[in-house]
């Protein structure tokens, strides 16, 4: 699966994007160690905090089925700004690395995208 494939399941899962207060949908696509992808995308809630992200949903639905070892997500967002991983999203994928590390793409408007570690963008995990 090339990033490009990858990138357009993130963008195809932000059509579902529930998000009547920002009205930023975010699509997300999560490849896991066995091959099989799981997308997800932002629920947002009216108690805002209560809002859940793509990539969490994605992670969840993941976990849900059984799996624990991530590779690489791709993040789909139409902004200006590339749209990175919030702090609680990294902290939740470096739950499912271990010792390990995943591939982070994080689009822009345009299609572009950026290729990160988790490992440079959380480099010190909350580990208990
Ligand atoms: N959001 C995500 O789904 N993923 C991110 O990485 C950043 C933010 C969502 C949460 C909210 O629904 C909207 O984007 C605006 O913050």
């Amino acid at each position: 699966m090339t990033d490009r494939d990858l990138l357009n399941m993130a963008r195809e899962a932000a059509q579902n994007a529930y998000v009547p207060y920002s009205h930023f949908p975010v699509g997300a696509a999560l490849e896991c160690a066995d091959g099989s992808v799981f997308t997800g995308c932002n629920v947002e809630n009216g108690a805002l905090g209560s809002t859940i992200c793509a990539e969490r949903t994605a992670i969840v639905k993941a976990v849900s089925e059984g799996r624990r070892k991530f590779v690489r997500i791709a993040i789909y967002g139409e902004g200006e700004n590339y749209c990175m991983p919030c702090g609680s999203c990294r902290q939740v994928m470096s739950e499912f690395v271990g010792q390990g590390d995943m591939e982070i793409l994080c689009t822009r408007s345009g299609g572009r995208y950026v290729s990160y570690r988790l490992s440079q963008l959380l480099p010190h995990p909350f580990e208990l």
